[in-house]
């Protein structure tokens, strides 16, 4: 896996016709580049983004899926079959599934090993609410919720797995922390990742900064220690503005 990646997650946006129309656009812009490019639409456009991206240098991916293999799980998606539908990649844990579904860092825990046995890249959502910033619980909450995420997760599955910091009170809001503030974090991830593992996993983990990155903010971001890219939301739904973001981290 390429140590830099820049990911575009759509959540509930793009119908199939669309996420097809914008990749089509995005296909030649990113030819070449060096880095992870995934996009992330909705279920139901997987397959056909999948079909679109065929030999391009795009991964596409899924925001969620069900730790169970099959079953009486009415509405839920499972790792087998996004892989057979042609993802690569699963979004897990992110803010919006803890705090709208109630998603426990135990469930991401099971659906980040379910994602491993099929070997689907997973990106690990992390972050802390801005309670949790401003009572300087920030450094806590990111160690507890990478150590419970990555309970009985092997050092070798480290291949497939991607942090996304991405503090809560930042997602959407068009706040972004302070350099020092990102830095901080990306340290204290790699600290823990090197005291449940070693230097050499920390070292070479792929760890993403989310949160209101846009076309003009990304070079900064890409510029301060430890980010190794982005995973974007709002301004990733336009391929002109996505396309300046991972040209801010590929250089
Ligand atoms: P945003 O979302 O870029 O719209 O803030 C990022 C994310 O939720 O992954």
């Amino acid at each position: 896996m390429n140590k830099k990646a820049i990911i575009a997650n759509f959540k509930m946006n793009k119908t199939n016709t669309e996420v097809q129309e914008y990749l089509k656009d995005l296909i030649p812009m990113v030819q070449g580049k060096d880095a992870l490019i995934g996009v992330v639409p909705s279920f139901v456009c997987v397959n056909t983004a999948a079909q679109t991206v065929k030999d391009a240098n795009i991964l596409i991916g899924a925001q969620n899926m069900n730790e169970n293999d099959s079953g009486a799980y009415t509405g839920e998606v499972s790792a087998n079959m996004l892989v057979d539908a042609g993802a690569k990649i699963v979004i897990l844990g992110h803010s919006e599934r803890r705090a709208i579904y109630g998603e426990t860092d135990q469930v991401i825990n099971q659906k980040l090993l379910k994602a491993l046995k099929v070997n689907l890249i997973s990106v690990l959502c992390i972050g802390e609410s801005l309670m949790e910033r401003n009572s300087d619980k920030t450094t806590e909450v990111l160690d507890r919720q990478l150590s419970l995420a990555l309970k009985d997760v092997y050092a070798n599955e480290f291949k497939n797995i991607i942090i996304a910091y991405e503090p809560v009170w930042a997602i959407g809001t068009g706040k972004v922390p302070t350099d020092e503030q990102i830095k901080d974090a990306m340290a204290t991830i790699r600290s823990t990742i090197e005291r449940l593992y070693s230097k050499e996993t920390a070292l070479n983990t792929t760890i993403l900064y989310g949160g209101s990155v846009n076309e003009k903010n990304a070079s900064q971001i890409a510029n301060i220690e430890g980010v190794d890219g982005s995973l974007v939301g709002g301004a990733s739904l336009d391929t002109g503005k996505f396309t300046t973001i991972i040209n801010s981290f590929v250089r």
